[in-house]
């Protein structure tokens, strides 16, 4: 097991750590506050642009519309990947209008034609210009460019910090789990009418679970005194929730039907826990230790105790959450609409290590071949119904992003009254705040 060196959290508990910034409705829909999202903060970050294992030959690239910008990130012929801005220097025309492909740039207008080290090689006329041929002068603009767990990753800010320094400590908590070598089995994204920072604020608390995912209470234990919340200088946070059934239920510690089945999946008799049903994730834990190799789940042996049980969700600033289970990692992502403050974007990949001998894995929308995923857009809107995905934990966050939206537009609202465990949420607001006032 890798030992883990990391940047300290935070401390939530100390006076100073949040200022007290209100979290204003306007922040939610006003296209004034977008623009200065994008003027400060949008145009600094790093942003995830892809994975690595879409674009593996020399040549490959894949692109990242983000709002009205347009990236393209091209394997070169020495492995490497670089980033261009997708827009011809001849006239300004967009260069390509596909998500991925592979081979030059060829320009739809004059038929100007880069290479994948962004050099121009072709023009038309090339005697016709001030100084000469503008062959091998002239090149795309670069961006900012690198990997980690398997995302490709760009800036569009040229004096970026490097980027295992901007995703400081993210990298070390995912010591003991190879994700860059793991496969996104999903590849989904909906569009949601709600402002981008929904997520954001939903994943940096667990005070909604109850209400909003009764049925995780078999086993995921939401109880906040329980749950570890930590918070990093650079504004990414982590969030452990532990894998045992809740207090909550009904009848407290008896074993219910999802605890049972997972129980039972590790060859633990569920009758043995009636009454002591937390007792289970120890059990668990020594189970998947003893049997985890034998049945393919190789990864297991990097892991911690802790790490074959319990929930482990990661917030990167501003709009990422990695998830990290036993079972593999959810990524989500929101993004905003390019003209409208109130609608976004919402990727849902599923990210999973391969397990010898198994060529399907069970998901959150039912069972799918161990194999990259294709793209699907799914269209939601303000609830259009999913059919794979009726009674899942994500549809029920997207449907009160919806209403939540809707009420901060009240005049009914005009901050929020947090919890001392959703402090994370005013401090991701914070963070913004940051960067669109120059503290960061
Ligand atoms: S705009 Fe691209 S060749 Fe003219
Ligand atoms: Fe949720």
């Amino acid at each position: 097991m890798a030992t883990i060196m990391r940047t300290p959290p935070v401390d939530a508990g100390d006076p100073n750590f949040l200022r007290g910034d209100p979290i204003t409705g306007d922040r939610y829909y006003s296209k004034e506050f977008a623009q200065k999202e994008w003027d400060h903060m949008w145009t600094r970050v790093w942003h995830v642009g892809g994975r690595e294992s879409q674009i593996p030959e020399t040549g490959d690239y894949v692109v990242h519309n983000f709002l009205r910008e347009s990236v393209i990130m091209v394997r070169q012929a020495n492995g490497g990947i670089r980033a261009f801005y997708n827009s011809c220097r001849h006239r300004g025309n967009r260069l390509t209008w596909s998500s991925e492909g592979s081979g030059d740039f060829v320009c739809s207008y004059h038929g100007w034609v880069y290479g994948a080290d962004g050099v121009l090689k072709h023009a038309q006329d090339p005697d016709d210009f001030e100084g000469g041929d503008p062959c091998g002068r002239v090149s795309m603009v670069e961006v900012p460019c690198d990997t980690w767990g398997g995302f490709v990753w760009y800036s569009m800010d040229p004096n970026a910090p490097a980027l295992l320094d901007f995703l400081d400590p993210i990298p070390d908590l995912f010591a003991n789990r190879p994700i860059k070598d793991w496969v996104r089995v999903i590849w989904r994204q909906f569009d949601v009418d709600a402002n981008w920072k929904f997520t954001s604020d939903n994943f940096n608390e667990s005070y909604h679970l109850p209400t909003v995912h009764p049925q995780l209470r078999a086993n995921t234990d939401e109880d906040y005194k329980a749950t570890v919340f930590e918070a990093y200088p650079n504004g990414h946070n982590r969030m452990i929730e532990l894998g045992q059934p809740s207090m909550r239920a009904d009848v407290p510690n008896a074993v219910e039907d999802v605890w049972a089945g997972m129980l039972q999946a590790w060859d633990l008799d569920p009758t043995d826990f009636e009454g002591r049903a937390r007792d289970g994730r120890i059990a668990l834990q020594e189970q998947m230790r003893k049997l985890g190799s034998e049945r393919g789940f190789k990864h297991y042996e990097a892991y911690d105790d802790n790490e074959l049980t319990d929930y482990f969700h990661h917030t990167l600033f501003p709009n990422v959450t990695l998830t990290a289970t036993f079972e593999g990692m959810h990524f989500f992502r929101t993004e905003p609409h390019p003209t409208d403050p109130e609608k976004c974007t919402f990727d849902y990949w599923a990210i999973v290590p391969r397990i010898e001998g198994q060529d399907t894995v069970m998901t959150i929308c039912g069972e799918r071949p161990m194999e990259e995923a294709e793209f699907e857009f799914v269209p939601y809107g303000s609830g259009q119904p999913i059919p794979d995905m009726m009674d899942s934990f994500l549809i029920q966050d997207l449907s009160v992003a919806i209403g939540q939206q809707a009420g901060f537009h009240s005049r009914g609202y005009t901050d929020a009254i947090l919890s001392g465990q959703e402090s994370r949420v005013r401090r991701f607001h914070e963070v913004l705040n940051d960067y669109i006032e120059g503290r960061r």
